[in-house]
């Protein structure tokens, strides 16, 4: 027999494990641990990402209207745990982790080159009906490492070793 739960926090599961790079106007990088992630469009293809106003973070994804989706695998645990748990209020992560980046193609935002997928966003707009502010991003390019990829560039999501 069903029960009603007196906790609902977090109710849809699973979480996903991402990791949302991004840059403020003067050009210092950041990234935390994001699990409010969705797919919101197919066409033009869109995705979500709730971030908190208190992260340091928020303020750069406003200021610049950029952020990437990093997917991390699974020996980016120590990595992934200090993205989640640390501030870039405090201090630069990237340099305290000696992250690997590149810039992004076509947003003004880093890339983490260790993560297998990382996914380009502009932010088209934004809403915040709770804690989280949404930022809808319309996706302008997917970078996976070439071993995850098909001849048709198909994404082979079976064969990474993902968080
Ligand atoms: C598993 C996990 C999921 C998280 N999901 C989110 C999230 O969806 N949105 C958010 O704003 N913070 C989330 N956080 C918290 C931030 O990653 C964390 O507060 C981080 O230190 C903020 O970094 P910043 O201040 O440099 O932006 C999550 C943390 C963990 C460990």
């Amino acid at each position: 027999m069903k029960k009603l739960a007196k906790n609902t926090v977090l109710c849809l599961q699973p979480v996903p494990q991402t990791i949302v790079s991004c840059r403020d106007k003067e050009g210092r990088n950041n990234a935390l641990v994001v699990g409010f992630t969705a797919n919101v469009s197919l066409d033009p293809v869109m995705v979500m990402v709730g971030i908190v106003p208190t992260r340091y973070s928020h303020h750069m994804v406003k200021e610049t209207g950029s952020f990437v989706i990093n997917l991390p695998k699974k020996n980016f645990m120590k990595e992934y745990d200090y993205l989640g748990s640390r501030s870039g209020r405090d201090e630069d992560k990237f340099a305290a982790l000696n992250l690997q980046w590149t810039d992004a193609t076509y947003v003004n935002a880093p890339i983490l080159t260790d993560c297998p997928v990382s996914i380009e966003c502009s932010v088209v707009e934004s809403t915040q009906p709770g804690s989280h502010e949404l930022f809808i991003g319309k996706v302008e390019a997917v970078h996976v490492d070439e071993e995850y990829l098909d001849e048709k560039g198909n994404i082979l999501w079976s064969k990474m070793d993902l968080l």
